[in-house]
């Protein structure tokens, strides 16, 4: 589906919206009181669609001062973000280039998202390990201030160095499968050799031990994959510093479109595509090449500012008004 309209008509907002709807959350924004319009009480998104075949409804109120409330079909979920585990939807948007280019704590946010879709029994994984490395961070610093003995470390190191090993599991189990889909849909989009390099760091019980005199001086835990990264590689070269702006856009591309594949034939069938203003950074052979990746049986959402910005017709064409979509 194409969604068209000249800048500031309100495309990215149509995208936003249906991410919200699926996700619980912007793809822009957490400040979710920036989603309502200007000088009103409240935002709510209503959806309808199928997966699987089946049909759902989602709907999402943001009531700034309130927080969010969402529903599915019909019943209220604890969370927004619980809609995640239902609908999968993944979002590329020119920000997203920060997944390349960004800092290491931008591509393990990103690798950490994709891993919970991939292995939804340990999606839960990367925030406890998070909340523990937190809860040994505030124990150094009761020790380091004398207010707790050295003894009470001892539970949060444990849990630190179990939940870390289990989260460098998932993580490279989650990045292998997308490794592999990376450097398939990287090729077909012109970046040769496309590697993703993982290799993350388990703190033990020992080694957080041995440097606990470091640890208590900075009052945080300085091993442990909380410090990882994933290095993101065409032939020899490191992408994270040395890829064009291009290069990095079609780093980000391929990784969403590995994750779609991985994804079709899952419970929740293929994942929905979000592609916001890309067709104007690509070539005409890139334009095709992408629209050739997108995954069998899925949907997929694409701005643009011009209607033949696609090598195909569309299924279906949106023309986008200031504040107005209709189906062409
Ligand atoms: N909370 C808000 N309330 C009202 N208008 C907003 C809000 N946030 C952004 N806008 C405006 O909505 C317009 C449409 O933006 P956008 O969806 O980004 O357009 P497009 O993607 O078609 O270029 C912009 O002019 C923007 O300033
Ligand atoms: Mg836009």
């Amino acid at each position: 589906m194409l969604a068209v309209g000249p800048n500031g008509v309100g495309k990215t907002n149509l995208l936003e919206a249906v991410h919200l709807a699926t996700q619980g959350f912007s793809p822009r924004t957490r400040a979710d009181a920036q989603i309502v319009r200007f000088g009103a009480a409240a935002a709510r998104i209503a959806l309808r669609g199928s997966r699987a075949g089946v049909g759902f409804e989602a709907e999402v109120v943001i009531r700034p001062g309130e927080g969010k409330r969402a529903k599915l079909n019909g019943a209220a979920l604890r969370t927004a973000e619980q809609l995640r585990g239902e609908l999968p939807t993944l979002v590329f948007t020119p920000d997203r280039l920060v997944v390349v280019k960004g800092s290491p704590a931008a591509r393990r946010a990103y690798f950490d998202r994709s891993l919970a879709r991939l292995l939804p029994g340990r999606a839960a994984v990367p925030v406890e390990y998070a909340a523990a490395v937190g809860q040994r961070n505030a124990a150094l610093r009761r020790v380091a201030g004398r207010l707790s003995p050295a003894e009470a470390l001892a539970p949060w190191t444990a849990q630190v160095a179990e939940l870390g090993a289990a989260l460098v599991a998932a993580r490279s189990e989650a990045i292998a499968v997308l490794g592999e889909g990376f450097a398939v849909k990287a090729a077909a989009l012109g970046l040769p050799d496309g590697r993703l390099a993982y290799s993350g760091r388990v703190a033990t019980v020992g080694e957080l031990d041995a440097r606990l005199a470091r640890d208590l001086e900075r009052g945080s835990t300085g091993a442990g994959p909380h410090l990882d990264d994933v290095g993101i590689f065409s032939g020899e070269r490191d992408l994270r510093s040395f890829g064009s702006q291009g290069e990095q856009r079609l780093a980000v591309l391929a990784l969403l479109l590995a994750e779609a594949e991985a994804l079709v034939g899952r419970r929740c069938g293929p994942p929905l595509l979000l592609f916001d203003d890309v067709l104007s950074e690509l070539d005409g052979m890139r334009r095709e090449a992408l629209v050739a990746l997108l995954p069998a049986g899925g949907q997929t959402l694409m701005t643009s500012t011009a209607a033949d910005a696609l090598s195909v017709e569309p299924d279906q064409l949106l023309v986008v008004g200031p504040g107005t979509v209709r189906a062409s």
